[in-house]
C-alpha cells in the first residue's frame, strides 16, 4: 500500500533531502504545487507570479509511518509563523503547506494544524489545502543534494543528525515499557549524536525534580518547583530555550560551563511528569529545530 502527502517548506532542495532520510517514505520528489499555469518551468515559477509553491510530494507506506508522524517531522523543519520565507529564500514560492489528495486525511490533518497553533507564540501561517495541481521538478532539482554534496541548503545541518536519531531512538525503544530505560536510551543517544555538554533527565517527585538517567558530568540532585530553568519549564509546562544563561534570573548553575540550554517537559494527560535538561557550552545553541525535535523525543518518553 502506498499513501501519499505534499509538503511546501521553503526550498524543496532541502525539503526533499530530509524526506528521503525518513523511514518509511518510498520516494520524495521536488516539484510545483497549486499553482495557475500549466508545466511551469522553474524560470516562471521564480517569477513569483504563477501561484506555485516549491513543494515537495512525499510517497510512503502507511504500514511503517503514519501521516501523523509524517507532519510532525515537517514541522520540525519549517518555521510556521514566516509568512512566504524560510531561512533566507524569500517569495511566495517558498510559502509553507500542507497539501493533500485525500479529502478523508482532513481531520487528523486540521487536529495536527490546531497542535501546531496552541503550541507557537505568534500566529501560524502554514496553509492547509487540498493538492489543485503538482509538476516534478526539471531533473537537475531532483536528488539535488545528493548530486551536488554541500550544495546549498536552507536547513540547518543539525536537522538531518535529528532525524537519524529519532528514528534510530524510535525503534531501539519500540515495545519497552520502562520509563527510565527510554529516558536512559534517549540521553545516551542525544549525546552521542549531538555532542551536548550534559543530557539528561529530572522526574517530578512529589514537589521536586529529582536526577534521572543522564550523560555528561555530574548534576545538581533535585530542582524545586518554578526554581531554576528545569523548575520553571515544569510549572509553565512549556519547552524553554535559554541562550545565555546569564540572562535567565534563577539559574541554577550546576557547572559554570554551562553557557546555554533548553528544557523540555515530558507530558502525560497535560501533567509534566518529568523534564530533558541539556546544556551547551556555547551561547545560543539551541532554537526552534532542537526544541521541535526533542519534543518529538519526549513524546516517546
Ligand atoms: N541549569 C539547570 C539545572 C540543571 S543542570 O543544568 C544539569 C536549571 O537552571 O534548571
Amino acid at each position: 500500500m502506498q499513501k501519499e502527502i505534499y509538503f511546501a517548506g521553503g526550498c524543496f532542495w532541502g525539503v526533499e533531502h530530509f524526506f528521503k532520510g525518513v523511514d518509511g517514505v518510498r520516494s520524495a520528489t521536488p516539484g510545483y504545487a497549486n499553482g495557475n499555469i500549466e508545466n511551469p518551468t522553474y524560470q516562471q515559477v521564480y517569477t513569483d507570479t504563477t501561484g506555485f509553491a516549491e513543494t515537495v510530494k512525499v510517497c510512503y507506506n502507511p504500514d511503517r509511518i503514519s501521516l501523523q508522524r509524517l507532519v510532525r517531522l515537517y514541522f520540525t523543519i519549517i518555521d510556521p509563523a514566516s509568512l512566504n520565507k524560510q531561512g533566507h529564500d524569500e517569495g511566495t514560492r517558498y510559502r509553507t503547506g500542507i497539501f493533500y489528495s485525500d479529502a478523508s486525511e482532513l481531520p487528523l490533518l486540521e487536529a495536527e494544524m490546531d497542535r501546531l497553533r496552541a503550541a507557537c507564540q505568534e500566529p501560524v501561517v502554514v496553509e492547509l489545502e487540498p493538492l489543485r495541481n503538482f509538476y516534478p521538478a526539471e531533473e537537475y532539482h531532483q536528488n539535488y543534494l545528493d548530486k551536488n554534496p554541500g550544495g546549498y541548503c536552507h536547513l540547518d545541518i543539525k536537522a538531518f543528525a535529528y532525524l537519524r536519531m529519532y528514528q534510530d531512538f524510535a525503534l531501539i525503544i519500540e515495545g519497552e515499557t520502562d520509563q527510565i530505560a527510554r529516558m536512559a536510551e534517549a540521553a545516551a543517544l542525544i549525546q552521542e549524536r549531538l555532542h551536548f555538554f550534559w543530557t539528561g533527565f529530572y522526574r517530578v517527585q512529589g514537589d521536586q525534580l529529582v536526577l534521572g538517567p543522564f550523560q555528561g558530568p555530574s548534576a545538581c540532585l533535585r530542582i524545586g518547583y518554578g526554581k531554576g530553568v528545569c523548575g520553571t519549564a515544569w510549572k509553565q509546562a512549556r519547552t524553554i530555550v535559554v541562550p545565555d544563561v546569564e540572562e535567565f534570573p534563577g539559574h541554577i548553575a550546576c557547572s559554570s560551563l554551562s553557557r546555554s540550554e533548553i528544557v523540555v517537559p515530558v507530558l502525560k494527560d497535560g501533567q509534566v511528569t518529568a523534564v530533558l535538561d541539556i546544556d551547551s557550552t556555547e551561547v545560543g545553541t539551541f532554537d526552534r529545530l532542537d526544541a521541535a525535535f526533542l519534543e518529538l523525543v519526549t513524546q516517546l518518553i
